[in-house]
């Protein structure tokens, strides 16, 4: 029996193949080439209740005071999430390690950032406080200091028995009911209402590359997943994504755990403490990441993944066509939370971009055209 003809894996063009009306990402010169994520940042209204949602989820507390929370994961960053006691929750921004021979004083001069106090930095270091175009604090750090490692299980699957292979013999698979394992912070994806300035600004300021431009039926991209430009060391299939869409907003980030059997065994510690689960598991199409998504106390999305894509600098750039089907190869349909809900909220907003002449109406009709396909029927 052949498959049905509405299952099909979306299309992908090389940046040198892609279609004449696809417009091509244009790539400025880089200030600096960002070696990694370090660290996100928050607002948090309750510390604790912050503090035991991201321990079930599989961080570790370095420290908590009255006004700070501290975590790690198990590689050697000394820190991957730093929140902040505030009035409001809220995503504050994202920390990454610059490489040594970044003149972090001059793009300080020339971006309008300022020196962060030292004492402020996990790991020590020197660092530098700017702002994205959206408002986002972006921090640039120089000379922090690693910490040792956490030991991590072996892998299972690299004993995965198939159809044409069984190198698993007298051995079973007894993954340990525990919280998984998170050995880093993998990426971070952003919403915003105006993708090319935003695009650019990450592009010039972290030197990161586009490895999918997911672009609109008149061939203007709306969505990017960039990766670090580490040379010929392969990096994450993305490490930041830029969304164009109705708001500026964090929308999720994304957190390396040890392998599936952490995936799975990680979600059963999450519901059996009560927490709420958005999505998963699934694979993505883009990074190919397994995937799991679960909502902390104040409703921000984090994602446990394994099994992603790397590549080198030398990868070309593909161009895929925005399509909800395109987000994941398989597992449950996408939550309607993921998508914006037609609500009088939605119109509130498009009146916002509207009065504020950022409202670039076209482009807002293909992107809901798009949205309002379902892509997969049979969900
Ligand atoms: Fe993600």
């Amino acid at each position: 029996m052949t498959s049905p003809t509405v299952l099909h894996t979306p299309p992908e063009y090389p940046e040198s193949q892609r279609p004449d009306f696809v417009q091509r990402l244009h790539r400025p010169e880089p200030l600096m080439k960002a070696r990694e994520l370090a660290f996100l940042m928050f607002d948090k209204r309750d510390l604790v209740r912050a503090e035991r949602f991201w321990q079930d989820f599989g961080l570790i507390t370095v420290s908590r005071t009255a006004d700070r929370l501290v975590m790690r994961a198990a590689g050697g960053a000394p820190a991957v999430l730093v929140a902040t006691r505030a009035r409001r929750s809220r995503y504050v921004g994202a920390a990454f390690v610059a490489p040594e021979g970044a003149d972090l004083p001059h793009i300080a001069r020339q971006l309008g950032g300022q020196a962060v106090p030292p004492d402020q930095v996990p790991g020590g270091g020197r660092a530098i406080s700017l702002r994205d175009p959206d408002g986002h604090r972006v921090w640039l750090i120089q000379g922090s200091a690693r910490v040792d490692p956490l030991p991590v299980r072996e892998p299972i699957t690299n004993q995965i028995n198939t159809l044409t292979q069984t190198p698993r013999v007298n051995a079973t698979v007894r993954p340990p009911i525990a919280p998984a394992r998170i050995g880093r912070l993998g990426h971070v994806v952003m919403q915003t209402t105006d993708f090319r300035l935003m695009a650019d600004w990450y592009m010039r300021v972290l030197g990161i590359i586009p490895t999918d431009v997911q672009y609109l039926p008149d061939g203007q991209p709306l969505l990017t997943f960039f990766r670090l430009d580490l040379g010929g060391t392969p990096s994450d299939h993305h490490t930041v994504v830029i969304a164009g869409g109705l708001e500026p907003k964090y929308e999720h980030s994304a957190w390396e755990v040890e392998d599936i059997d952490a995936l799975g065994q990680g979600q059963q510690v999450l519901k059996a403490n009560g927490h709420r689960h958005m999505w998963g598991i699934g694979r993505h199409v883009l990074g190919s990441q397994l995937f799991d998504y679960w909502y902390d106390p104040d409703g921000f999305e984090f994602e446990h993944y394994t099994d992603g894509d790397v590549f080198t600098a030398d990868h070309e750039t593909r161009y895929v066509p925005f399509a909800p089907g395109s987000i994941w190869a398989w597992g449950d349909d996408v939550p309607p939370t993921m998508l914006p809900k037609k609500s009088p909220a939605l119109l509130w907003k498009v009146f916002k971009l509207w009065r504020s002449g950022r409202l670039d109406l076209p482009r807002l009709i293909q992107s809901g055209k798009v949205l309002d396909t379902p892509a997969r029927p049979w969900l």
